[in-house]
């Protein structure tokens, strides 16, 4: 269950994996599901994909990772504000050595994880804090707390995420709003099929390490109300963070 009072709900990447997951669960109540993602085909099936809902869901067609797609996205913001929850789902990869990569490549995943995030953050608060009323879920990865060999830029951003998260939620509790960060750990979706953020040999992780994007968010959204601000769900990954910050120690002289 979620608040009643939570009607406008915008999504980033709602299209597949988690982000369908996200909107699949949220579909069960009346609300108006604001879904941002750039293949037209996969936004506008959505509807038939989840079947028979409750919430009028909404396509936008934008490419996050552009100046133009960003203002777009800010300009929906501006019209159907309030809007009550913002979750921050997009994400992107690209597998290989920091030094051997495509330049654009990677800073096309700052662009889509940090600008569009701050962005998209930005245009929403000024309503919450109107309202006195919002929740955001920033999602991350586990691979925010640990090194991410071959998607340095990737694991990065979660960082930036992490820290960001953290450092907002105090600044805005005053007026009435939640800030999350979800932390999946290894989630059976295209981006894990893909490889691009296979930092750990997945054939050599333990299985209690995967989870699937149901439980995921079904965490995610039974902590909405909660005081904490990470959620790390699914089999040991709450204990793969704890290993990594224990090793974080190590390297401090
Ligand atoms: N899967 C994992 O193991 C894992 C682990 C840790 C964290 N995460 C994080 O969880 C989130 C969701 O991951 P996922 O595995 O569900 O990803 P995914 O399967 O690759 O889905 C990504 C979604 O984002 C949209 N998207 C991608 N690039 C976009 C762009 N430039 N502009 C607008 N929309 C864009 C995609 O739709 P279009 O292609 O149509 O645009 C799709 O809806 C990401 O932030 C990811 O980093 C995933």
């Amino acid at each position: 269950m979620i608040h009643k009072r939570i009607q406008t709900v915008l999504i980033t990447g709602g299209s597949s994996d988690l982000g369908e997951e996200f909107c699949r669960q949220l579909a069960q109540f009346e609300i108006t599901l604001i879904v941002v993602a750039r293949d037209e085909k996969q936004v506008y099936n959505l509807q038939r994909r989840i079947g028979p809902t409750c919430a009028s869901i909404e396509p936008v067609l934008a490419d996050l990772s552009t100046v133009a797609g960003i203002a777009l996205v800010q300009d929906i913001i501006r019209q159907r504000s309030p809007v009550d929850l913002l979750i921050n789902n997009v994400g992107c990869s690209a597998h290989g050595s920091f030094a051997d990569s495509n330049l654009a490549a990677q800073l096309s995943i700052v662009s889509l994880q940090i600008d569009a995030t701050l962005s998209l953050i930005r245009g929403v608060l000024p309503f919450m804090e109107e309202q006195n009323f919002g929740y955001i879920i920033n999602v991350s990865s586990i691979g925010a707390f640990t090194a991410m060999r071959r998607a340095a830029v990737y694991g990065a951003t979660k960082a930036f995420l992490s820290s960001f998260s953290r450092s907002l939620r105090d600044e805005v509790i005053s007026y009435g709003v939640k800030v999350q960060c979800l932390c999946p750990g290894m989630t059976e979706t295209e981006l894990q099929n893909s490889g691009a953020v296979s930092y750990l040999e997945a054939s050599s992780m333990s299985d209690r390490l995967w989870a699937k994007p149901k439980v995921l968010v079904q965490a995610s959204l039974e902590a909405l109300e909660s005081e904490k601000l990470f959620v790390i769900a699914g089999g040991d990954n709450l204990e793969a963070v704890s290993t990594e910050v224990v090793k974080l120690k190590k390297l401090i002289h």
